[in-house]
């Protein structure tokens, strides 16, 4: 078989963890067509003694047990030296940078990553000393261990993977894609549903109104649920070019109230006029 598009190495104290996850759906097509080569390693394989342990208590006290930095360290070089390239090294940490949908797109240009889970109250400090990992955060919450955050990570990056997902288009048009925000709201049969009808717009066939109302869709949602985001949306409208080759023929996409106001943040609990689909329009 020719080799993987990605190869995803994962260190951890509880490989068993993986297994459903890495045996359904996407990700189990995904390897099984030879896309993505998932490969796990349990770190107590490098423990040393008869107790083979890999986590002791806090040097100056406190809860809990820490990695120990030996069996860690020993565990990550063996594994980067099993294979070229020597791979991108992430510790999943809470205390690492909060991933997002841009560091997600260039790790699923990467050939290689090792992910490094930890358990317990955290790692031995000199451990990140010694390998200088990228520290990776899934959120602002503690879990019992970097393992379902290696789940998250392998998850997100595989399904940006060219081929892994059967439409080329979904992985595009989705939350976070390349217009940033969030997504716009999806319908499917029935067209009616406890009184609540699909927006008029798109049942119409009209391709550039759906576009243009799913773009406006996207924004306001953004702004209700997520107003962090807006900045980093692409504008609905391009800015002005100096050429002015346009013909009159040709539609320009109307100006669509912004959402970046000042005004609190609303959660979005559409008004039944909102759900006709009907754009304002300023043009
Ligand atoms: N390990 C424990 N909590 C975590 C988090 N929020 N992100 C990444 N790894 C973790």
């Amino acid at each position: 078989m020719a080799q993987p598009l990605l190869r995803i190495d994962v260190l951890t104290l509880f490989p068993a963890l993986f297994d459903g996850f890495l045996s359904e759906s996407i990700l189990k097509r995904a390897i099984e067509n030879g896309l993505v080569d998932v490969r796990l390693w349990n770190l107590r394989d490098w423990a040393e003694g008869k107790h083979r342990q890999v986590d002791d208590r806090p040097f100056g006290g406190g809860p809990g047990m820490v990695l120990m930095a030996p069996p860690v360290v020993a565990s990550v070089e063996a594994v980067q030296a099993l294979a070229e390239p020597k791979g991108r090294l992430i510790a999943l940490t809470p205390g690492g940078r909060p991933l997002d949908q841009g560091w997600v797109r260039t790790l699923a240009t990467e050939p290689r990553l090792i992910l490094l889970c930890g358990r317990y109250e955290g790692f031995d400090e000199r451990i990140f000393e010694v390998l200088e990992p990228e520290l990776l955060s899934v959120g602002d919450y503690v879990l019992s261990g970097g393992e379902v955050a290696a789940m998250v990570v392998i998850d997100a990056t595989m399904r940006l993977i060219p081929g892994v997902l059967g439409d080329a288009e979904s992985a595009q048009d989705e939350s976070f894609g390349l217009e940033g925000g969030l997504e716009y709201p999806h319908y499917t049969r029935p067209r009616l549903f406890r009184d609540r009808e699909v927006p008029s717009v798109l049942l119409g066939g009209d391709h550039g109104e759906i576009r243009l109302w799913r773009r406006s869709q996207s924004r306001e949602r953004t702004a209700n649920r997520r107003r962090d985001l807006v900045d980093s949306m692409s504008p609905l409208v391009p800015p002005k070019s100096k050429s002015k080759s346009k013909s009159s023929s040709q539609k320009t996409p109307p100006i669509l109230p912004t959402t970046a106001s000042p005004e609190p943040l609303i959660l979005d609990d559409p008004a039944p006029d909102d759900r006709t689909g009907r754009l304002e329009r300023n043009d």
